[in-house]
Parts: C-alpha cells; sequence; structure tokens
C-alpha cells in the first residue's frame, strides 16, 4: 500500500445506509498508513455515529459546521488545503446535485468547494434516483469538471429491488484512490505491458495442460505499476481474479494469445514483465470432440513446444524485458540461463519449492538478477510488496538508461 503512506486523504461520508462500507474504507486507508479525515452530512451521523470513524482512523471527525468547538479554525478550509484527495463515499443524490450545483450546505459539499484537490465521488443510490435525468445530468456535469465518479454498481438495494444503486466495494474505491493518488508517480508516462496466470493448452474441449498459476504475480504487478502512474496493459491468462481498477485488461486462453497480445502491447511500450506461466507445450493438434476413457488402454498426447513470447518480442531500443524463473533446483543457475537466453535486463527467480511462496499464494520469496551479476534477495513478502521491489529496479534502469548518452 505504499503510494498511500502519509498521503492526506479526507473521507466525505453522506446520509446512505452504505456508510457501514465507509467505516471499512475508513479502516482500510488507515491500516495503509493515510492519513485520514472524516467528514460527515448531518444525516449521515443519523446512520453511523461519528465516534466510529474516530476508532478506526484514530481522528475525530468533522460533521457540524457550527461546532465552536472544532479544533480547526476553519474546519471546512483547513481540511480543503491539507487534502491530497477528496473522496465521498458514499455519495447520495442530495449531495451529488449540491456538488454539481456549487452549494455549499454542510461539511461535505463545502469542503468540496472549498478544495482544488481532485475528487471522487462514489454514489449510492436507489437505482430510481439513480437513473433519474436530474442525477444523470449532475454526474455529466461533475465528470466534464475532471471529477471521477466510481461506480454505483448493479445489485440487491436496500429497498429490496434489484438495480444499479449500490456503493462500490471498498477495494474498488481504494483501486481508484491508488491510482488517483499515484498519477505523478516515477512510471508516468512510461506504458507497462504485464502478463499473468498460466495458459491453458485444450487438448479437447474440456481437458488442457496448463498449471495452477492464480494470477496473483501478475496482477499485483499491474496494479504497483498504475500506483507509480504507468499505463498498464494487464494480459492475462485463465484467472478468477477481478479486473483491476484502470488497467487495460486482455483476457486470453492459450500462449498463441498471449504472444500476439504482448506484441501488439509491445509496439509502443517502455516494459515488459513476463510473470505468467506460460505452457511450455500444447497438444500438437486439439481434438474436437471430447476423448472418451477407455478402461484397458493408455492414452498418449503428443505435444508441441509453445511459442516463446520473450524470444519472439525480440530485443528493442528502449524496450526493459523482465522475465520471471520458476525453479523446483537450481534456482540461481537457471535464471541466469534465462536472462541470457532471453535478453533480459533483469529476471526474477521464484523457488517454488516453498509452500508459502510462488504459485497461488499471497505472498512470494524471490531473488531479482540483473545482466551484471548483481542479486537481491527479498524475503517472504505480499505480492504488491514484491512487485514494488521490482518496480524500484526497473525505476533505476531508467533512470540509467537516460543518463546514457544515446549511441
Ligand atoms: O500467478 P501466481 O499464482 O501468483 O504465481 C506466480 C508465479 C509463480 C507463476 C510467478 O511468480 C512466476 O514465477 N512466473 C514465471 C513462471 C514460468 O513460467 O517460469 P519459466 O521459467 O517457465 O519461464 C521463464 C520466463 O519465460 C517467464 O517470464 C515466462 O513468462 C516466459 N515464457 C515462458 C514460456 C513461453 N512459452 N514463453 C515465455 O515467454
Amino acid at each position: 500500500m505504499y503510494n498511500l503512506t502519509d498521503r492526506n486523504i479526507v473521507l466525505g461520508v453522506t446520509g446512505s445506509i452504505a456508510v457501514y462500507k465507509a467505516v471499512d474504507l475508513a479502516s482500510k486507508l488507515t491500516q495503509a498508513r493515510a492519513v485520514l479525515n472524516t467528514i460527515m452530512t448531518p444525516e449521515a451521523s443519523k446512520f453511523v455515529a461519528p465516534i466510529t470513524f474516530q476508532g478506526v482512523s484514530g481522528r475525530r471527525p468533522y460533521w457540524d459546521m457550527w461546532d465552536a468547538n472544532n479544533d480547526l479554525a476553519e474546519a471546512h478550509i483547513a481540511l480543503a488545503r491539507q487534502a491530497e484527495l477528496l473522496v465521498i463515499a458514499p455519495a447520495t443524490a442530495t449531495v451529488i446535485a449540491r456538488l454539481a450545483l456549487g452549494l455549499a450546505e454542510e461539511m461535505v459539499s463545502l469542503t468540496a468547494l472549498a478544495t482544488r484537490a481532485p475528487l471522487i465521488v462514489c454514489p449510492a443510490l436507489d437505482s430510481q434516483m439513480f437513473e433519474h435525468p436530474a442525477t444523470q445530468e449532475h454526474l455529466d456535469t461533475l465528470r466534464s469538471r475532471g471529477i471521477q465518479i466510481v461506480g454505483p454498481e448493479e445489485g440487491r438495494l436496500a429497498s429490496g429491488q434489484v438495480g444499479r444503486g449500490r456503493l462500490s466495494e471498498v477495494d474498488t474505491i481504494i483501486g481508484w484512490i491508488r491510482h488517483v493518488l499515484g498519477k505523478d508517480g516515477d512510471l508516468a508516462g512510461k506504458k507497462v505491458v504485464v502478463t499473468a496466470g498460466g495458459t491453458h493448452e485444450a487438448i479437447d474441449p474440456v481437458r488442457f495442460v496448463g498449471n495452477s498459476s492464480s494470477g496473483k504475480m501478475g496482477f499485483a504487478l499491474a496494479e504497483a505499476a498504475r500506483d507509480r502512474g504507468a499505463n498498464v496493459v494487464l494480459v492475462s491468462g485463465p484467472s478468477a481474479l477481478p479486473d483491476p481498477v484502470a488497467v487495460e485488461i486482455v483476457r486470453v486462453r492459450r500462449a498463441a494469445e498471449m504472444r500476439d497480445a504482448v506484441i501488439a502491447g509491445c509496439a509502443d511500450a517502455d516494459i515488459l514483465i513476463m510473470a505468467a506461466a506460460v505452457a511450455d507445450y500444447q497438444p500438437a493438434e486439439t481434438v474436437r470432440d471430447k476423448i472418451k476413457r477407455r478402461q484397458s488402454e493408455t492414452l498418449s498426447i503428443p505435444l508441441v513446444p509453445t511459442p516463446d513470447i520473450l524470444a519472439e518480442v525480440g530485443v528493442r531500443a528502449g524496450l526493459i524485458k523482465v522475465g520471471f524463473a520458476a525453479e523446483s533446483q537450481d534456482l540461481l543457475e537457471n535464471a541466469r540461463q534465462k536472462i541470457e537466453a532471453k535478453h533480459l535486463d533483469l529476471i526474477v527467480a521464484n523457488d517454488i519449492t516453498a509452500s508459502d511462496a510462488g504459485f497461488a499464494t499471497d505472498n512470494n520469496r524471490v531473488v531479482i538478477l540483473d545482466r551484471g551479476g548483481r542479486k537481491e534477495e527479498l524475503p517472504l513478502m505480499p505480492k504488491y510488496d514484491v512487485a514494488w521491489h521490482i518496480l524500484d529496479r526497473i525505476v533505476s534502469l531508467l533512470a540509467g538508461k537516460k543518463s546514457q548518452p544515446e549511441a
């Protein structure tokens, strides 16, 4: 959660039953070490007592703009100036209208009018209110001012009806917060192509050659690159993970499809990171009908190599290529061979014999090797943190390339 550390975020909470999710949002942002101030409308304080936000964020919320005991002289102006980002979640139809019209009737709309920080608005309202032309026009007005609207989502609403009006999930809102706060990061203006997951090479209509890669490592890399300001294209094999926020995702099945998507993405990319566990072999042909089981017979399936994607991308000046090496023996030796054979700038060696790291785990333990033989051993840590370390190394390579005279 590095790009949230010490960032000054103001959370505006308005009167909707979805306020309970805002408590979770406040808690997660605080755990990510953001400096979180909460402001509430009087209606929001009827759904959840302000002290709840104090409990999770460690800071007293502001909800009464007439409170003479506020520790900030003019709370809305002080918070508006300090804020690096104002997030309004949940945002009711009334508050959306106030924002569009510039009405400053309570702490949330008042602060929104006073701040020059970016604004994220996460509507939560009944679907009929959401669809009403008045609300739609107000949302269009907010979008035209560059305000990021997140959601609402489709689903069951407080009225018992199913429709579009639910507050987005907390992790989705946090994804947008990280993206907006990361826009000026050290990868701003760079295009990064990341691959994730395994590939499925079809044997027949129901069976495939594949592996247990979950996509977690590649998705973490895509999110971390986004959080540092990059434009990210994520090419993923089959994975149950949801699309990351503010990342262009291309979902593929086979190695050949992944190759096509990677080559297309790399035409104008600055960085390629291949975290995918691409199947090394595919059936020589895919059988059209499901293969029948016959008790007395063994079954042999001829396999041929899949395209070597890293090799096919080739070497291009200005493209940094990073590979992974998943090894169960001779980790460093095999990784060193791959850095040469695949013409990589860095390789991330992944010992897959440990049960707490590698495939389908939340954490990873890797060694990063460069062409000069330098190695950096990272202890077990969440895959997002591993991704951040790998990107640190890539940023250093970019800085080195910039300082080198043109050939
Ligand atoms: O998805 P997770 O569950 O989070 O698991 C993450 C991971 C363990 C899959 C990941 O961290 C990892 O190690 N990925 C690389 C796995 C792998 O296929 O390694 P390899 O040594 O077989 O391949 C070396 C490199 O060549 C890799 O960058 C691979 O993407 C690339 N490759 C492989 C085969 C192929 N046909 N084309 C390629 O470009």
